[in-house]
């Protein structure tokens, strides 16, 4: 039995009470022995807790976490978009994939005009940037499969929030101020989220009527409340008046898809993560397994030879995911990709202290491209995701990511039902040779066709030693892989402990730009002009993506850490004595 004691950081605690949260430079993890949920609100961090001693599972935990954030973190959680889980549970290890497809009249060319050139904002702002949502069958497949409590106590603790209100945050207003240009466009979103034209106040309570019922809706008939009936109608409706495609067919025939795990080996520590139609397990995979075949763990911390390295093995593995989308058009297997030979052939290629410019990796001439990336400047740089880790007492573990992509998703906010559609179609290859909203280059299996899966870098991830195992994954676009990577590292070449881990300053590479981003304080000016002599072009970048995790520990201990670039707010369940 499990008592009802909260065992949480001072910081955590601060976070509970006040509405508008500053996170701490470094943020304490919390420890102890019920349990454990990690998640970007306190509020939704605390329902996972609720189920937890309520009794729930850790799946229980993750799905009423997943509701609470699509109400209280409205920009990323969701119903109107999808995601993908990395599950144990009684020993047996699952992935959903609950991405969004492409509606049934999306085509390749759909982003372009007459000329070729792509629309501006045609796959960002609007329902015709809306892939058909993964998020209402997904949860409840989740929680149908391997949870323990009713569905609809899972459900509950949303329609509560969405129902009798919830306090704005500082973060939540200025999500709101961020987009607002995009939320104004819609008066069906004005309505809830710029109420008189402004965001709503810090430590004003909000109420959710709509979206409270669509929530009860689907507590009583599950997904079909949501994929059919007048809640259908009302997405088709919206998404056709202002030039969308989503049909009440597109919503009916959409299914969660349970698919193997990726596994691999590195450091000692066995890994599950998310395969295809992300990416992200790859990445972190190939990354993890190169990184132990250069002797990453016996070159000198935040020195420059590990940088190089982690530049080096992410601009080839980075090459490779051109090669990736959905499962059914892939033009390579992750599984090949990471095969021993491949990688040893990948590990031989990389100089002790000399860069190679990503032009010459993969083979291909990409000057065109390269000279292209330098004319557009500057890459957007999207991370409105959001990433849960939960751990409960019986050992079972959920890493789950869900997004709408960018903030507020395609800005549209369904009528009568109160949430966000996404904007997720800008995953595929919209414009095909040129990079998406995160400077990602696509290749052909990641094309628009009908019915296809958008590749994606989620990277929610599992990862066991003996007794020790971990959950983790975070937000943050094509720089979730390699922080999710880094913040394993610490702990894998065991240097740091989780939180410490985490709280590391990052660097990023991603083929494409050509040049390692780096967070202030991640590389020493000598470093910086060491890599500078081995070829590296290097640029600041403020807030490498954000990593949640929970570590469980030899003796039975949790470790919830979330990431001091927040919002993450950690939480522990201590079990009866
Ligand atoms: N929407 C970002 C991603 O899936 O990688």
């Amino acid at each position: 039995m499990r008592k009802t004691i909260l065992a949480v950081p001072a910081l955590a605690l601060v976070m509970l009470t006040d509405p508008s949260p500053v996170l701490a430079a470094s943020f304490p993890a919390v420890r102890g022995s019920g349990g454990a949920v990690v998640s970007p609100e306190a509020t939704s961090t605390t329902v996972g807790l609720d189920i937890l001693r309520a009794g729930g599972n850790a799946v229980d935990a993750a799905v009423a976490t997943a509701l609470a954030m699509a109400v209280v973190h409205p920009e990323a959680g969701n119903l109107g978009g999808g995601g993908f889980a990395v599950v144990r549970v009684e020993g047996q290890l699952a992935t959903l994939d609950f991405r969004e497809t492409a509606p049934a009249a999306a085509h390749r060319d759909m982003y372009l005009d007459e000329k070729g050139e792509p629309r501006p904002g045609a796959s960002w702002v609007g329902p015709l940037a809306a892939g058909v949502p993964g998020s209402p069958a997904g949860l409840q497949e989740l929680h149908s499969r391997f949870g323990e409590l009713p569905w609809s106590d899972v459900v509950k603790p949303a329609i509560v929030l969405a129902r009798d209100g919830f306090l704005v945050t500082r973060r939540l207003n200025e999500a709101v101020e961020g987009t607002r240009e995009r939320l104004a466009r819609f008066p069906e979103t004005a309505a809830i989220w710029l109420p008189g034209g402004e965001p709503p106040a810090v430590g004003s309570r909000v109420f959710l009527p709509d979206l409270a019922a669509t929530l009860e809706a689907y507590a009583d008939q599950g997904r079909e409340a949501i994929q059919s009936g007048h809640i259908a109608r009302a997405i088709a409706t919206a998404s056709r008046r202002y030039g969308g495609i989503l049909t009440i067919e597109d919503l009916a025939s959409y299914q969660p898809v349970w698919r193997e795990p990726l596994r691999f080996d590195a450091f000692g520590w066995s890994f599950a993560s998310m395969g295809l139609p992300s990416s992200g397990g790859f990445l972190v995979g190939g990354s993890l397994q190169l990184l132990e075949r250069l002797g990453y763990a016996h070159e000198m911390p935040r020195g420059a030879r590990r940088a190089h390295m982690l530049a080096e093995v992410w601009r080839r593995v980075f090459a490779d995911r051109v090669l990736l989308g959905d499962p059914g058009s892939t033009q390579a297997e992750p599984t090949a990709l990471l095969a021993g030979d491949r990688l040893a052939r990948l590990a031989g290629s990389i100089e002790a202290e000399q860069a190679m410019p990503s032009e010459r990796v993969a083979g291909g001439d990409h000057a065109e491209l390269f000279e292209l990336l330098e004319r557009l400047g500057p890459i957007r740089e999207p991370s409105e995701t959001n990433h849960l880790a939960v751990a409960d007492i019986d050992g079972n573990l959920v890493a789950l990511t869900t997004t709408l992509n960018g903030s507020f998703g395609c800005g549209l906010l369904v009528p009568g039902a109160g949430f966000l559609l996404n904007n997720e179609m800008d995953d595929f290859a919209t414009v095909p040779g040129r990079p998406n909203a995160y400077g990602l280059i696509q290749g052909p299996a990641n094309e628009i066709r009908p019915g296809r899966r958008m590749l994606s870098s989620m990277s929610p991830t599992l990862a066991w030693k003996g007794d020790e195992s971990i959950t983790i994954g975070g937000r943050g676009g094509s720089k979730i892989p390699t922080a999710v990577a880094q913040a394993l590292l610490g702990l894998l070449t065991g240097e740091h402990g989780l939180q410490e881990s985490i709280d590391t300053p990052r660097i990023h590479h991603q083929w494409f730009p050509d040049r390692i981003g780096y967070e202030d304080d991640a590389l020493a000016p000598e470093t910086r002009e060491a890599l500078s002599g081995f070829g590296h072009l290097l640029a600041e970048s403020s807030g490498l993506a954000r990593v949640h995790a929970v570590r469980r520990l030899a003796g039975g201990d949790f470790e919830a850490a979330g990431d001091p670039r927040g919002p993450a707010v950690g939480g522990i369940v201590d079990p009866e004595p």
